[in-house]
């Protein structure tokens, strides 16, 4: 760090993990989203990772106390992109934007407020800053320039005015006697990535029946409405994986006693039952405003700070273990020791129902600090009960923060703005975040199955019915077509829990923005600007802010449609694509999409190889699949890597997992071919026998035919 005058901060930079810089400037406080999240380093994974040269000058970074706060500043290299910044809604390139991250619940304006405030960004450059903190902070990318270095001086009515150039720094400014910085290497955005959710230790890998089709019940709904809302589902044919109870399942709600309605719920457990033996597992949504008389308010009430929130709920201070002992040991008799499966933590995010910044809480944390962890402290209380019941769990939460990425949940809100909503889905994966872009209800069929599609195609399946009362067959018009979504969700787990695999071994998200994608940055090696004989598609403006489509697992490219429109465009990353409907080659780099009410736009890279549960399984239980369609297309030999596990403990982090490779290669005869090349698996305890049928199918195109060219059936044995 530079010495710029007595003020400055000087610290020296550690390298604890290869391309991993670390320093600390002042003395920050205990309170920060690192501890908060408790992820252990997965530090294999990170050693794997490709070495590169701390990204900066030696002295190029400036830590200076400024009008009593920290300034924290940055270099930032022309035609450098930035993204991150904790979950965007709008755009992702935060080039030219400077805002207060702090957490709350986003309401339209991206001016900081946000469910996941996260000083953490990644350059296109290749290389990630981050600063550990759960104070405000307010950042200013490429926006400053100090008088010294101030722009060419222009006038507005010169025919040559042109807008500001960015400025040379990324600043950071905050309110803290301390903070720990780190610097994150690449050498690609997606390796940067990588690195940070290895850091936070690994992506989360939830259970199988974590990634089939979720409904949140009404919220006056009890046991029989909910035993006939699964009984629908079959009829429709439909699967159904998880049902979330809404707020009317507590005896008081809001302020929430976390004890069960017995005019509702007579028996919890008998009901809980009743879904299990049907295959659907239960889902409880809960807030952190207690009611001060049911059985957890009153243990709690030592724990719990100087004023209420919003609905005179107390709020506990879970930053002492006491408090985070007591809540479990209740959650756990009440709810996971009857087999509910998880829990959604509403309302962790927002200043508006939390206590005041002058409330006080026993631990003597700060409202400001403790709010932007709240939603980190009930992920790791749901997690870490279900863990030590060796159960995997898989959640929703409002609120969260740096180092959630091994923690299974994932985000949502209410702003119900379709394209924010996708926007999100982009943004998340910068951060080690997962977004569920909701479906609740719609005024029109056409949004009903664009919601439907895009909720599909996410980390998290969900209709969420709490007030609609909506059903995926509410408009008669689109039935057939929410069916064959929903259907093919389900039969792409197989593909989606490998994808998830990668994100928990190595830290790859399986849904990700276009730009952590090769072939989609500017920085291709291409020659003078150029890729195949035409500028360079992915240097323009808008390709560096694409936020309406992003990859899903390897190989699948999701261009949603969004209500009123029956064309839209796709930017297809360098190299060959294909229709995953049809195989039809599609020609890039910009390609359009006409679509009348029909499937959501899906593209798949030339040798992508995806397997699916065969058509008319998808309403098997998801525990182990037999029978799998492996589809491979276009022309290039690919490589799939399946991987497999009991599905719901956690015996696979001792290695109790399969892995095969499903291969398409081409034979002598330049045919392509399915195979499992030996040895295929690494099982330190292998995963229990089972027995897989894979049939193998190419959709190839030449001269224009398109069709299946080759079909193989394996049975394997692991
Ligand atoms: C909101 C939440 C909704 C629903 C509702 C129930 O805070 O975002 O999804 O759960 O509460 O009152």
């Amino acid at each position: 760090m530079t010495t710029r005058d007595e003020n400055t901060f000087i610290a020296t930079w550690t390298e604890p993990f290869g391309a991993v810089w670390r320093a600390i400037a002042g003395a920050p406080t205990g309170q920060t989203p690192l501890a908060a999240s408790g992820g252990s380093p997965k530090s294999d994974a990170l050693a794997d990772l490709p070495k590169t040269p701390f990204p900066f000058a030696a002295d190029a970074v400036a830590c200076q106390r400024v009008n009593g706060k920290l300034h924290v500043s940055f270099p930032l290299g022309a035609g450098e992109d930035i993204y991150g910044m904790g979950l965007t809604y709008r755009s992702l390139n935060q080039l030219g934007q400077a805002k207060c991250l702090r957490m709350g619940h986003y309401s339209g304006q991206e001016d900081g407020r946000t469910h996941a405030p996260m000083p953490f960004y990644i350059s296109s450059a290749g290389y990630g800053v981050l600063l550990n903190t759960a104070s405000r902070v307010h950042t200013y990318v490429g926006t400053t320039h100090p008088r010294e270095a101030h722009p060419p001086l222009q006038d507005r009515v010169h025919p040559d005015w042109r807008p500001i150039q960015p400025g040379r720094t990324v600043d950071f400014y905050l309110d803290a006697p301390g903070v720990e910085i780190l610097v994150l290497g690449g050498p690609q955005m997606l390796d940067v990535v990588r690195r940070y959710n290895l850091l936070c230790g690994g992506g989360c890998l939830p259970p199988k029946w974590g990634l089939g089709f979720w409904h949140r019940a009404n919220m006056n709904w009890g046991e029989k409405e909910c035993l006939e809302l699964v009984d629908r589902y079959r009829e429709h044919r439909l699967p159904l994986s998880v049902l979330g109870l809404e707020p009317g399942w507590h005896s008081n709600c809001y302020p929430t006693t976390h004890d069960w309605r017995t005019s509702l719920f007579p028996e919890p457990r008998r009901f809980v039952a009743a879904l299990e033996e049907r295959g659907v597992k239960v889902n409880l949504w809960q807030n952190p405003f207690l009611h001060p008389d049911c059985k957890l308010g009153q243990s709690l009430a030592p724990y719990s700070g100087s004023h209420t929130g919003s609905w005179g709920g107390l709020v506990p201070d879970l930053t002492l273990p006491e408090t985070r002992r007591l809540m479990q040991e209740h959650f756990i008799k009440e709810h996971v020791a009857i087999g509910v499966s998880g829990y959604k933590h509403d309302e962790v995010d927002d200043e508006s129902w939390l206590p005041p910044f002058f409330a006080t809480y026993p631990s003597g944390t700060s409202p400001e600090e403790y709010y932007s962890l709240l939603g980190l402290y009930m992920q790791r209380l749901g997690f870490e009960m279900f863990r030590a019941a060796n159960r995997r769990t898989y959640g929703l939460v409002r609120g969260s923060n740096l180092g959630a990425s091994y923690l299974p949940y994932a985000l949502y809100n209410d702003c119900y703005d379709h394209r924010e909503y996708i926007t999100g889905l982009c943004s998340s994966s910068f951060g080690g975040l997962l977004w569920c872009p909701e479906a609740r209800t719609s005024s029109q069929a056409e949004e009903w199955l664009r919601r439907i599609q895009a909720v599909c195609f996410s980390p998290l399946a969900m209709i969420n019915a709490w007030a609609s009362g909506e059903m995926p067959w509410t408009f008669p018009e689109v039935a057939g077509a929410v069916r064959e979504v929903i259907s093919l969700r389900q039969r792409l787990i197989p593909y989606l829990y490998s994808a998830f695999a990668e994100y928990a071994f190595r830290g790859i998200p399986p849904v990700r923005a276009m730009m952590l994608e090769p072939g989609f940055s500017v920085s291709l090696d291409v020659t003078a600007g150029k890729l195949h004989g035409t500028d360079n598609p992915y240097s323009r403006p808008e390709a560096r802010d694409v936020a309406d489509q992003f990859m899903f697992g390897p190989s699948i490219l999701v261009a949603p449609l969004f209500a009123g429109q029956a064309e839209r465009r796709v930017l297809l990353p360098a190299g060959r694509w294909f229709d995953f409907y049809t195989g039809a080659e599609v020609f890039g780099p910009w390609h359009t999409i006409r679509s009348n009410l029909g499937p959501i736009p899906l593209f798949v890279k030339d040798g992508g190889v995806i397997p699916m549960l065969a058509e008319g399984d998808d309403l098997q239980p998801l525990t182990r699949w037999r029978n799998l369609e492996v589809r491979h297309y276009g022309e290039a030999e690919g490589v799939f890597s399946l991987y497999d596990d009991d599905g719901e403990t956690f015996a696979y982090e001792q290695g109790a997992w399969t892995k095969l490779e499903l291969a398409v290669r081409r034979n002598s005869a330049g045919r392509l071919h399915g195979c499992v090349p030996a040895p295929q698996s690494h099982s330190v305890n292998p995963a229990p026998v089972c027995t897989w049928r894979l049939t193998f199918q190419s959709t190839a195109t030449r001269q224009g035919q398109v069709g299946m060219k080759s079909s193989t059936a394996i049975d394997r044995r692991p």
